[in-house]
């Protein structure tokens, strides 16, 4: 996918820009979490947690699909409002809008699956009590 490699370049850019800012030691900073993504990122990674869920739920869904599904959320959905955080709401909500936010985001099928693994595993893995 094109964007991947935008991604791969903005995040080069990124790097370099905060290794020169920034004399201190990186490698503190690279405590990734799920947390990160309560920003858009440039670069994600699924947590083992994450990732079984997922592929118990939709099995054969790999890390790729699910890295690919928050690069769809973190581009496309944050054009028109904030983008929301994904343990915000419960999966009935997230379900309800990602039918009603896909075709305003003009997504495809493929990307629709993507996003919709990729939010739903996530919530679950990083779900605060009670949002269901
Ligand atoms: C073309 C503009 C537009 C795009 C693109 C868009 N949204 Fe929205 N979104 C809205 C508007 C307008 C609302 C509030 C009214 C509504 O629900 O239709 C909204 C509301 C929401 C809400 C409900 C927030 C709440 O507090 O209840 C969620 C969640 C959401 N969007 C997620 C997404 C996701 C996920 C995507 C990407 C697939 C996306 N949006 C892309 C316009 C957009």
């Amino acid at each position: 996918m094109r964007s991947i490699k935008y991604f791969g370049a903005a995040f080069v850019l990124l790097a370099l820009a905060y290794c020169k800012s920034t004399k201190t030691n990186t490698s503190s900073a690279s405590n990734n979490t799920a947390e990160e993504t309560k920003m858009p990122a440039v670069s994600f990674t699924p947590s083992e947690k994450q990732l079984q869920i997922a592929q118990t739920r939709w099995p054969n869904t790999t890390a790729d699909e699910l890295s690919q599904g928050y690069s769809i959320y973190t581009t496309n959905c944050n054009k028109c409002h904030v983008l929301y955080n994904i343990t915000e709401f419960g999966e009935k909500k997230w379900i309800h809008e990602i039918s009603d936010m896909a075709p305003k985001a003009e997504l495809n099928k493929e990307q629709t699956a993507k996003l919709t693994k990729h939010i739903l595993s996530f919530r679950e893995a990083n779900a605060k009590p009670k949002t269901n």
